[in-house]
């Protein structure tokens, strides 16, 4: 009869506390492997080795109108990404800002989020003016700032490599049906 206790409720119960055990073990090795290279989550859906940089700027030393353009600037320019990607970039020139805000502007049309011609104009000035003060007029600290985040987002794509192959390897394995000779 004890036997029996045991099998029917004893052996539910012990299966189930090593199954908790062993996921609890799961979740802090992935909690651990964050940790390594201590990166937010936003940093980890990085795409762009500009994405890990910082996402705001000082302009208390800007114009007045510029860093009302820069609000402006915030609002929209993060709306998909983070808006250290913008400030981050190795873009300089008003050309390019204008593609790119262009460019931005049509994918904001597809997702019916809309930004007006003033508005674009707007951010346009302030990433131009922004370039100038930060990426052109202190090339030097910009370039290693650039090389660093270059650096991080290597071992960023490498962790990030790793984890997804061991994650992979833990998956059931599933048999290739065949399909005869082709
Ligand atoms: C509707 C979503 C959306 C909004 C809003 C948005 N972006 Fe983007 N942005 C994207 C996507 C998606 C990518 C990556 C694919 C690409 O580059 O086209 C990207 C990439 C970028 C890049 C990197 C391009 C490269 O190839 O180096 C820059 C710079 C950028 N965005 C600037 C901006 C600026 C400035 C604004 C504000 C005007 C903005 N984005 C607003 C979706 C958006």
């Amino acid at each position: 009869m004890n036997r029996q206790i045991f099998f029917f409720i004893g052996a539910p119960l012990v299966c189930l506390g090593l199954l908790t055990l062993l996921t609890s073990c799961d979740i802090k090795k992935g909690r651990e492997e964050v940790k390594k290279i201590s990166l937010t989550p936003s940093q980890l859906a990085a795409r762009f080795p500009y994405d890990l940089g910082p996402a705001t700027v000082e302009i208390s030393a800007y114009p007045e109108n510029i860093q009302q353009s820069y609000k402006l600037f915030l609002a929209a320019c993060s709306i998909c990404h983070t808006s250290a990607r913008p400030l981050n970039a190795p873009y300089i020139k008003a050309a390019d800002w204008k593609r790119f805000v262009h460019r931005m502007h049509l994918k904001m049309d597809q997702r019916e989020i809309s930004l007006d011609k003033e508005t674009e104009k707007k951010i346009i000035e302030f990433l131009v003016y922004d370039s100038k003060v930060r990426k052109m007029d202190k090339k030097q600290e910009f370039d290693q700032n650039q090389e660093k985040l270059n650096l991080l987002f290597s071992e960023l794509v490498k962790e990030r490599e790793k984890f997804i192959q061991e994650e992979t390897e833990k998956l059931p394995k599933k048999e290739t049906p065949y399909v005869g000779v082709q």
